[in-house]
């Protein structure tokens, strides 16, 4: 039977260890944080036209005309992207959707909005016309990912639908990761918007130009990503601080990091953190610091009032939650 409306809503991420390694094989450490997006469709009987409205952008389109262009794609190419999948998947024709996007993940700054996009809306979407499952949505929604970037990982879809704390390799089955204490991190928005796409072919290049230095530092990333396992598993904050810094220096050496990332690194220790990195992508975005959850709120002041924007996070361990299913 076919549903009437939807809403699917999803969290954010970090990456604690492992960005762009992950992308050559190594394994990555992710947290979802309680930031959430959620993606509401009705349908429009006897209609092919697709409405998306998301905070501050809207279009109407018609599906059966959709073709992705060579070239840019625009906020709204990947969503109608989805629809035309999981139309021809299910067979559906003359029907419309009315999707409107609901975001407290900004964009452009290494939190996941892309990936949380991509598997809310493929949620949303065809839990409209069966019953479907947490990893057929992951399935699906990695067809839309990859658009957005072709050598992504598949880890910001993978974490914004299984949710929790995950050690994740590419291509391979994921495990949570039992933790004892909830770690108090701080997002620090650098205020640049970086290009995952730009950053992740940056890195290719350094891996091509100096693939035997790539090499060695994708071993240490991987020993350090492996030993933070263990060091969050334990609750120790003060080693999970320091192989975050020594995570950042790999990202560094690699090229991804730029001066805002380490002014806010610089002044995050003097404030008193166990330690930072960059999350995601680089290049701007976010710094991470993981901070006493005693000393958060003096630590989140002092770095706010050198003009940053700070999302103070914990941990979200539902991912992908289908709110409501309406039949018709
Ligand atoms: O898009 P971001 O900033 O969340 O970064 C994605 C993480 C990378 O490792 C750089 C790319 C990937 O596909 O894993």
């Amino acid at each position: 039977m076919n549903r009437r409306e939807s809403i699917a809503s999803v969290p954010g991420k970090i990456i604690l260890f492992g960005e762009h390694f992950v992308v050559y094989g190594n394994p990555a450490i992710l947290m979802a944080v309680d930031l959430r997006l959620d993606v509401f469709v009705k349908v429009i009987q006897n209609s092919n036209k697709i409405y998306i409205r998301s905070d501050d952008k809207k279009n109407v389109a018609d599906l059966i005309n959709f073709e992705l262009k060579n070239g840019k794609l625009s906020f709204f190419d990947p969503i109608m992207f989805t629809c035309k999948m999981i139309f021809k998947q299910r067979m559906i024709q003359d029907m419309g959707l009315d999707i409107k996007i609901k975001s407290a993940i900004p964009n452009g700054i290494g939190l996941g909005s892309s990936g949380a996009v991509s598997v809310a809306t493929t949620a949303a979407i065809s839990s409209l016309f069966k019953k479907t499952n947490k990893k057929n949505v992951y399935i699906d929604a990695m067809e839309t990912e990859k658009l957005i970037h072709k050598y992504s990982s598949g880890a910001d879809c993978l974490i914004s639908t299984v949710g929790g704390l995950v050690y994740y390799i590419k291509d391979q089955k994921y495990k949570k990761i039992n933790y004892k204490d909830n770690l108090s991190f701080l997002i620090i928005d650098t205020g640049i918007k970086h290009s995952t796409k730009k950053m992740v072919q940056k890195v290719k290049r350094f891996s091509e130009k100096e693939n035997m230095q790539f090499l060695q530092i994708k071993k240490v990333a991987y020993d350090i990503c492996n030993e933070a396992m263990k060091k969050i598993q334990k609750s120790d904050e003060v080693e999970i601080g320091r192989l975050m810094k020594e995570n950042h220096k790999l990202l560094k050496q690699i090229g991804v990091t730029n001066k805002a990332i380490e002014r806010i690194i610089k002044i995050s220790d003097k404030a008193g953190v166990f330690g930072s990195k960059l999350t995601g992508a680089g290049g701007g975005g976010s710094v991470i610091s993981l901070v006493p959850s005693d000393e958060k709120k003096r630590i989140e002041r002092i770095i706010k009032k050198q003009g940053y924007d700070v999302f103070p996070v914990r941990i979200d361990n539902n991912g992908l939650v289908f709110k409501k299913i309406d039949s018709l």
